[in-house]
């Protein structure tokens, strides 16, 4: 049993990453052992998590197994989970009763892995109160899954393995990619930036940077197999480079991205801290590469963002967003925003509310501050009442809502280019987003799905619009 724990987790520096490409490796005993046989996996979490379950989707299929989404006709559920808040933690543990209940009345295989697991009090729990779960595994180590099935195949006992101390850079697992015009593209692991209510460095472990010829290999044959857009995925992407120094960072890959002829360029998670002047050159230079930039503030007091260890000011932040938007015609930028920080006065929070005054962000994702174990903020005695911090959010969203409307007003009857990707929900339409990110329902037939058209649009909501189609790009 390798359960995970906190101590390890915080040393940094220790393991020196290698690129491993031939780690993964599919036993014999299971090789076929999927053959008429089902998965289901139930994600929760950010887009990292969404492209490890396409990672864990695509073993599946090595070893024979066919997808479904629905968990009573499944022989293996996998829960791949997410740590950041504890309402993610919440659900989680909803679902967990649902399946052990279904493990009670069918002889099914249950595997625990994602972020959740890496968390030391969870797994340990886990481990000892849940026996019926087959496999605990982290994130670490999503390409031994075929290793432990045929262990607890064998041996009949729980497996867990749970690595506190991040692993290498591991090439060459496969993909199964839930959309054949969209792809998400890992370009980094883990974060080193230890912001003091964050989970993540812990669950995710220190960056380890993909070569950036690894990645380009990735998105030539993407371009190949036909797909319109990419999104480079990271914590904090634009430290990308700095763990391998090799001569190139951020800006040089997105360079070399753009020049794959790929239609469209995005990527997340932005950190204001190093976002250069060459990034935004680049961005603004190459068509293909989206004007939207994600760039989380999560406070505008620079008081809670010093506690917060978000290493800039609401000035330098201020700075950074006038001069992206200079720079780069027509860009949109959306926010992350935390409220009720431990001790965030009234004062503080009414300096979050100016700086989106000021701003004006296209979009903003705002959550009420959740304190998780192990993090040096979840150790601050709070004394705001979760009262107060659910007003906090109520108003800021009044805000944050005002804001995205507005923005979405400019859009009134103009001409927008869209990637249609699926059938919308709303009555026979299709959807897809703007350059800048912006949701479109569109009034046209499945002829355009996975193309590239030019939109009218007609209406404007708060969190979408609706178009027309009037011509192919
Ligand atoms: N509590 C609330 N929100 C958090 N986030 C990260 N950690 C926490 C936490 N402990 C938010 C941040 C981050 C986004 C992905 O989630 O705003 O940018
Ligand atoms: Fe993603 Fe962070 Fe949640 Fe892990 S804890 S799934 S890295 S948001």
């Amino acid at each position: 049993m390798n359960l995970p724990n906190l101590k390890d987790a915080r040393v940094r520096g220790k393991h020196k990453p290698e690129v491993k490409r031939e780690d993964y490796v599919i036993p014999e005993a299971v090789g076929n052992i999927g053959k008429n046989k089902k998965y289901c996996i139930l994600t929760y979490g950010c887009q990292m998590n969404v492209h490890d379950s396409e990672n864990i989707a695509a073993i599946m299929e090595d070893m024979k197994y066919i997808q479904t989404d629905d968990m009573q006709d499944a022989d293996i559920i996998i829960i791949n989970t997410c740590a950041i808040r504890e309402n993610a933690h919440n659900k989680v543990m909803g679902n967990l009763g649902r399946i052990k209940h279904l493990k009670e009345k069918k002889d099914i295989i249950t595997i625990f892995c994602g972020c959740m697991a890496q968390e030391e009090g969870i797994s340990r729990s886990l481990s000892s109160k849940y026996k019926w779960i087959d496999i605990i595994m982290g994130t670490h180590n999503i390409h031994k899954l075929p290793i432990y099935l045929e262990k607890i195949i064998k041996n009949k006992k729980q497996e867990v393995n749970v690595y506190s101390i991040e692993g290498d850079v591991y090439e060459g697992i496969p993909v199964k990619r839930d959309s054949k015009y969209k792809a998400w593209v890992n370009i980094m692991y883990g974060c080193d930036k230890v912001c003091t209510y964050c989970i993540v460095p812990y669950t995710r472990g220190k960056q380890r940077s993909r070569l950036l010829e690894d990645i380009l290999k990735e998105v030539e044959d993407l371009v190949r197999e036909g797909y319109k857009e990419v999104t480079l995925l990271g914590q904090n992407v634009n430290a990308y480079g700095k763990d391998l120094a090799l001569g190139y960072d951020m800006a040089d890959l997105l360079e070399s991205v753009s020049k794959t002829g790929i239609s469209r360029i995005r990527f997340i998670t932005s950190h204001p801290w190093d976002f250069t002047d060459k990034m935004i050159e680049v961005i603004a230079k190459y068509d293909n590469i989206m004007p939207y930039i994600h760039l989380p503030i999560q406070s505008g007091s620079d008081r809670i963002l010093k506690h917060m260890n978000r290493r800039y000011t609401k000035e330098e932040y201020i700075t950074l967003f006038n001069k992206i938007k200079e720079m780069i015609p027509n860009v949109s930028i959306s926010t992350d925003i935390i409220v009720g920080f431990p001790n965030e006065t009234d004062e503080d929070f009414h300096e979050t509310l100016d700086i989106v005054n000021l701003l004006k962000f296209d979009l903003a994702y705002t959550f009420i501050y959740s304190p998780r174990e192990g993090t040096p903020a979840s150790k601050i005695k709070d004394t705001i009442s979760l009262d107060t911090k659910k007003k906090r959010l109520a108003e800021l969203n009044k805000l944050v809502n005002k804001y995205a409307l507005l923005n979405n007003q400019k859009y009134k009857n103009k001409m927008v280019e869209v990637l249609i990707e699926a059938p919308s929900d709303k009555n026979g339409k299709y959807m897809g987003y703007t350059d800048t990110m912006k949701l479109v329902n569109v009034d046209c037939d499945s002829k355009y799905l996975g193309k590239i058209v030019k939109v009218k649009i007609e209406s404007i909501k708060t969190w979408s619009m609706d178009g027309v189609v009037v011509n192919d790009k």
